[in-house]
């Protein structure tokens, strides 16, 4: 027996309508990305390994447990990249891009590796569209990265979004609030997962983070306690931005994020789902001032987001946004190599004048192509059989009461726009 390949575990392949939506997903950023002055940035799929360790943090799960790490035949430990920010602000100091003006804002549309345990909407290989604003931050740009990232939810359709939001103080007033976190979970060192116990002494606010920790986190210190006054004002400034902007928030003093670079405002993506008592997290981001000086340079403030797109799709698939199962308007049968090179014309025609048209050109049977007609719903199909191609005339049939009569090529397009237009 030949061998049956299959996709890597925990991967998939984007085809059909799946692609529908994620065309549409990029469609719309990529206009939203315009407007609010984003420009598009690829960076490769790999990476020195140390943009993640240093950037993300060695004692994030990303880190630890998630990366696709490997040495090249030369010897270096390179990561296929499980996220976007990290190699951002590597291009960015890689090509002093702090000499143009700044903040320079960058958007992506992109895959990314994680080795994840695969479950539903949980990927190895998946796809974020994401913001970045690099070289200057301040309260505004932060408001403005997260009403872009919500236009565009509401825009591909998605209902409910909510933004929780948090903010996590600089560097000092995080050191102070991290030995009170420290403190308090010492205390609670018994109760704590076996992986909350490593992490408490490492990195104790990623114990903040876990799923079976929850009851703990309820007793635990607010980091809101402990910022500064300028964090303060800050965060606060953010907060009168979104609701100026009318963008729905909630404040959630645990939320820290499960990666390392962060400072200030960091923020949430959730969408409740029909019948799912839990929220689905979509997207998330945060200013990372720090993350430059991690990968070398000086210190340079910084602030994005990133969206998952399998996550944004499926929700728009639940709510119906595209119609997969839009009609066509017309389809071109034909037979002959005559009726072919005529279709392909009056195709290319009605495109131009914009019917929905679709046709099944591979095909060389009628018989295939009217099932295939019938199966899509068109609502009339157009038939160039050798005898029409040679006479230059068509047949029209109306799909839904089957009547057909034959029209003269050159007055097709005016013939089909009519009823379309009566039949709407
Ligand atoms: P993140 O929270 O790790 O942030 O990922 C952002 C979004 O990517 C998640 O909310 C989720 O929708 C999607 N995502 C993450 N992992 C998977 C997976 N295994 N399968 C499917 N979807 C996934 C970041 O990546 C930061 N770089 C965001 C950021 C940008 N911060 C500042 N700028």
């Amino acid at each position: 027996m030949p061998k049956k390949f299959q996709k890597p575990s925990g991967m998939h392949d984007v085809f059909g309508s799946q692609y529908e939506y994620f065309e549409k997903i990029r469609e719309v950023v990529v206009r939203n990305a315009k407007i609010y002055g984003f420009k598009g940035i690829e960076t490769p799929i790999i990476e020195d390994t140390e943009v993640f360790t240093r950037g993300v943090g060695q004692h994030t799960d990303i880190v630890e447990k998630e990366m696709y790490t490997f040495k090249t035949k030369g010897g270096e430990s390179v990561s296929l990249r499980p996220e976007g920010t990290a190699p951002i602000v590597r291009a960015y100091i890689e090509h002093g891009l702090y000499t143009k003006p700044q903040p320079v804002k960058l958007f992506y549309f992109a895959p990314f590796f994680r080795y994840e345990r695969p479950q539903a909407g949980r990927y190895r290989q998946f796809w974020q569209f994401g913001f970045e604003a690099i070289g200057k931050g301040n309260s505004i740009v932060d408001a403005q990265i997260i009403t872009v990232t919500y236009n565009i939810l509401k825009e591909l359709g998605i209902e409910g979004v909510i933004v929780e939001i948090n903010n996590m103080g600089d560097e000092k007033c995080r050191e102070d609030y991290k030995k009170a976190l420290k403190k308090y979970l010492k205390k609670e060192t018994a109760s704590l997962c076996s992986d909350c116990k490593k992490r408490m002494t490492k990195n104790p606010l990623r114990v903040l983070d876990c799923k079976k920790c929850i009851k703990i986190k309820a007793g635990a210190p607010q980091i809101v306690d402990y910022i500064c006054k300028s964090c303060r004002d800050d965060f606060r400034l953010v907060l009168e931005f979104l609701g100026e902007l009318g963008i729905p928030y909630d404040l959630n003093p645990f939320l820290v994020r499960g990666l390392d670079y962060y400072s200030g405002t960091v923020c949430e993506f959730f969408v409740p789902r029909k019948g799912e008592e839990n929220l689905l997290a979509i997207g998330g981001g945060g200013r990372y001032d720090g993350l430059s000086a991690l990968l070398g340079d000086e210190q340079r403030p910084a602030t994005g987001v990133a969206v998952g797109v399998e996550r944004t799709a499926s929700l728009m698939r639940e709510n119906g946004v595209i119609n997969e199962k839009e009609r066509p308007q017309v389809f071109i049968a034909q037979l002959g190599d005559l009726a072919k090179k005529k279709a392909l014309k009056i195709f290319e025609e009605l495109k131009k004048e914009g019917v929905l048209v679709a046709e099944s050109f591979g095909q060389d049977s009628l018989k295939g192509q009217m099932n295939r007609a019938n199966t899509l719903g068109a609502q009339i199909t157009l038939i160039i059989g050798k005898e029409e191609a040679v006479e230059d005339r068509l047949i029209l049939r109306d799909m839904d009461s089957g009547e057909q009569e034959k029209i003269r090529t050159n007055e097709i397009v005016k013939e089909v726009k009519k009823r379309i237009k009566k039949k709407k």
